[in-house]
């Protein structure tokens, strides 16, 4: 197929920076946008790729870097919406802010990305929205709450447009991808202090040490970013792309099972 203009937001590490390599390689013309251009590193020296400074959280620099890398690579394909984070830890625990925060990057730093190119798009009469959800948005886990509902938010935000961007030939993707070898489990996750009780804290510990083993056996990023090429040149209308075996096995099992089955394997895997 004939290479085209992507770009992608949260490239400075992770499945963005390894989404940037995945294109390029494969002749697009990338916009990799980060909040912190210094993480840039070796991205600067791949043909084809520019780096541009976007944190999805001020909407005055969205609107600028998009309209900006629009101009400067005379129109946009493909946006991947891949800049998010997880906050981890009991939700008692939260404060205001690490609730807000959770929601202006997942949620409605997707929402600013998506209303700043969706009138561009619209003119061109085409265009491709991928959202990077995850597993985490089709089912509920235990110490995820705020994550969770992040991006359950952004699957009905993007099954909802599905309906109203038909008309105008853009399409729109989840990429759900289960556990992957990134920051995400690193530098990236916002721990969320458990309130000071005991039953509190067993569970805290049985979950994040869960966690821990479960990101043991995490895919790689590139296991994405091949998913987030296929949704970018699929010519169907397909919404959602499971990344990865672990997301297509619990995805699986998810569906097959009662609830309560799975609540209650769940709750026997973790030992809670
Ligand atoms: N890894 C997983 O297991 C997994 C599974 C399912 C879904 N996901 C999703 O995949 C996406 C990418 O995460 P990752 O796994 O690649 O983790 P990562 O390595 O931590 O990368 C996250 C990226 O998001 C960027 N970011 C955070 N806040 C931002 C903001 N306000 N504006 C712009 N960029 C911002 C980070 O920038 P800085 O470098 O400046 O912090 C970083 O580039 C996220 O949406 C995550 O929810 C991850």
């Amino acid at each position: 197929m004939k290479a085209k203009n992507v770009l992608i937001t949260g490239a400075s590490s992770g499945i963005g920076r390894e989404t940037v390599r995945y294109f390029a390689a494969r002749g697009w013309k990338v916009a990799a946008t980060m909040r912190n251009p210094q993480q840039a590193g070796d991205l600067i020296d791949i043909p084809g790729v520019a780096i541009y400074h976007l944190d999805v959280t001020q909407p005055h620099n969205v609107e600028e870097t998009i309209e900006k890398a629009w101009s400067d690579m005379k129109g946009i394909d493909v946006v991947v919406n891949n800049a998010g984070y997880g906050a981890l830890g009991i939700f008692e625990g939260a404060s205001d802010e690490q609730v807000i925060r959770q929601m202006d990057t997942n949620l409605l730093g997707t929402i600013r990305v998506t209303r700043v190119v969706l009138p561009l798009m619209r003119q061109k009469k085409k265009g491709t929205i991928i959202n990077i959800s995850s597993i985490a948005g089709r089912m509920g886990l235990p110490l995820y709450s705020l994550y969770h509902a992040s991006k359950f938010a952004v699957e009905g935000l993007t099954e909802s447009l599905f309906y109203e961007l038909r008309p105008f030939n853009i399409k729109v993707r989840l990429i759900e991808p289960g556990p992957i070898k990134t920051e995400f489990n690193g530098r990236s996750k916002d721990d969320i202090l458990p309130p000071d009780d005991d039953r509190y804290i067993a569970i805290s510990q049985k979950v994040t040490s869960f966690y821990h083993k479960t990101f043991r056996h995490a895919a790689q990023p590139k296991v994405v970013s091949r998913t987030i090429y296929r949704a970018a040149t699929a010519k169907n209308r397909r919404l959602r792309f499971p990344a990865g075996y672990q997301a297509k096995l619990f995805l699986l099992t998810y569906r097959i099972l009662p609830g309560s089955w799975f609540r209650w394997v769940t709750r026997f895997l973790i030992n809670i």
